[in-house]
């Protein structure tokens, strides 16, 4: 079982560059499957959930490789539609492949994602936009049979909230489906935004992607084509936590600054300078950190629920008491006993979090339960006193190519042993 051992209060200085994000390279490698030929992603990230995106690809029959920073699919050999249930487990995130296949071959089976790390994750609104669309859902034993025997139909769906996921699924289906899919309150990610860019690129033709309302004409078919994965948004703000809570200075460099634009307000409010040009941000922490008075996690465009724990971790060592209401999933404080057992004060109730900022912290042996909780103990361990040794570190690759690397090429003492 490998670990991150860390020796904090180092202050990191220097230049980290940003990889392409997790969130947009899972939906692109399920479009892909709507792709007759070959397809290449450039910019996408080397991380666990990305190698299990491509290994449900290799089960449909697709060629799928790596070439540096790229990944080429081909899918001229795809054939089946049932994703091993192994796979699911891995990624729940992978029931973003049922949209696709279906719109590819008309039928797919995979089995529920199951229980989360983020308290209940369901997928009635994935399955009840489907269904409209005329998709047919047999569910027996965990297992979600579906077809569609007449072909998938464009239709009007107004989701209740706008799910990312759901709003990815729709999307995908909708791309090849008969006639016009209008989606109502949809997901406003800029991962949406990507995976419209993507699927236009490969003909479709979708528009408004990043507003409530998305229109989707379905057409025929859709051909490979190359494209760029968008920056990963929550690993920059990661980044900016850890110059924060070490009172360091770091140029982050390939970021789109405008994804971050609910994030920046938060490290201006704890007391650092933010400044972005081109595709750079500059934070620097020189002052120490002030409490925020509250964060509240939203749907894009506001302050993003990937964000909440790395940011957390950062007001652990603020001057005061900041307030953190997560909105989105119900059982997000996961780190949060963790972070406690290094000198952390952190007091939670239902969505609210309260953290009085405290002046030293020490290292521990701790554990990483959830991918950004594991990224927040990391953050914490930087300007903890002594040794602070993290298990259960698959967690945190899911997100983070190689954290290790990259924090220790600006002063972080970390290695993975
Ligand atoms: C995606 C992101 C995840 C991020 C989240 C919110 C990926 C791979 N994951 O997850 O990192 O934290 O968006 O920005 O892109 N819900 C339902 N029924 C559904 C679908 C969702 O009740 O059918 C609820 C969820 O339980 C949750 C909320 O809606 O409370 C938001 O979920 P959703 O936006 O769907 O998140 P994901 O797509 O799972």
């Amino acid at each position: 079982m490998q670990r991150l051992v860390i020796e904090g209060e180092n202050k990191l200085t220097g230049e980290l560059v940003c990889h392409g994000a997790k969130n947009a390279a899972l939906p692109l490698l399920a479009g892909c499957v709507l792709a007759k030929g070959e397809t290449a992603l450039h910019n996408c990230p080397r991380l666990s959930d990305v190698f299990a995106a491509c290994r449900i690809l290799s089960c449909l029959g697709c060629d799928c490789k790596r070439e540096a920073d790229s990944v080429l699919v081909n899918t001229d050999g795809l054939l089946h539609f049932d994703v091993p249930d192994d796979l699911m487990r891995e990624m729940r995130s992978s029931i973003v492949f049922l949209g696709a296949i279906l719109g590819r071959l008309g039928k797919c089976k995979l089995s529920f994602p199951g229980g989360c790390e983020l308290g209940p994750r369901p997928i009635d609104m994935h399955i009840s936009a489907l269904k409209k669309m005329g998709v047919q859902i047999n569910e027996e034993h965990g297992v979600l049979d579906c077809s569609v025997p007449s072909g998938l139909v464009g239709t009007n769906i107004t989701f209740s909230f706008p799910s990312v996921g759901a709003t990815e699924n729709v999307i995908l289906a909708a791309a090849t489906a008969k006639g016009t899919t209008v989606i109502h309150n949809a997901a406003r990610e800029p991962e949406i935004t990507d995976l419209a860019n993507f699927l236009n690129c490969c003909g479709a033709r979708i528009a408004n992607a990043g507003e409530s309302t998305i229109v989707i004409e379905g057409v025929k078919e859709l051909h490979g084509c190359e494209y760029s994965v968008m920056p990963d948004r929550i690993v920059t703000a990661t980044y900016m936590s850890a110059a924060a809570i070490t009172g360091g200075e770091l140029n982050i460099t390939k970021v789109r600054t405008s994804d971050i634009e609910a994030v920046i307000p938060v490290f201006e409010q704890m007391g650092c300078s933010v400044y972005t040009y081109n595709d750079n941000v500059y934070i620097n922490a020189r002052h120490g950190l002030k409490a925020v008075k509250t964060i509240r996690t939203m749907p894009y465009p506001g302050f993003p629920t990937d964000a909440q724990a790395t940011t957390m971790a950062a007001l652990c060592k603020a001057n005061g008491t900041s307030v953190i209401v997560e909105n989105i999933f119900e059982n997000r404080y996961r780190q949060v006993d963790e972070l406690v057992r290094m000198g952390a004060k952190i007091k939670t109730e239902g969505k609210v979090a309260i953290i009085d900022g405290v002046k030293r912290l020490y290292g521990a042996n701790v554990r990483a339960t959830d991918l950004r909780g594991g990224a927040s103990l990391v953050i914490l361990a930087l300007a903890a006193e002594g040794k602070t040794e993290i298990s259960d570190i698959h967690l945190i690759d899911r997100g983070y190519e190689m954290i290790e690397k990259s924090l220790s090429s600006v002063g972080a003492k970390i290695k993975r042993v």
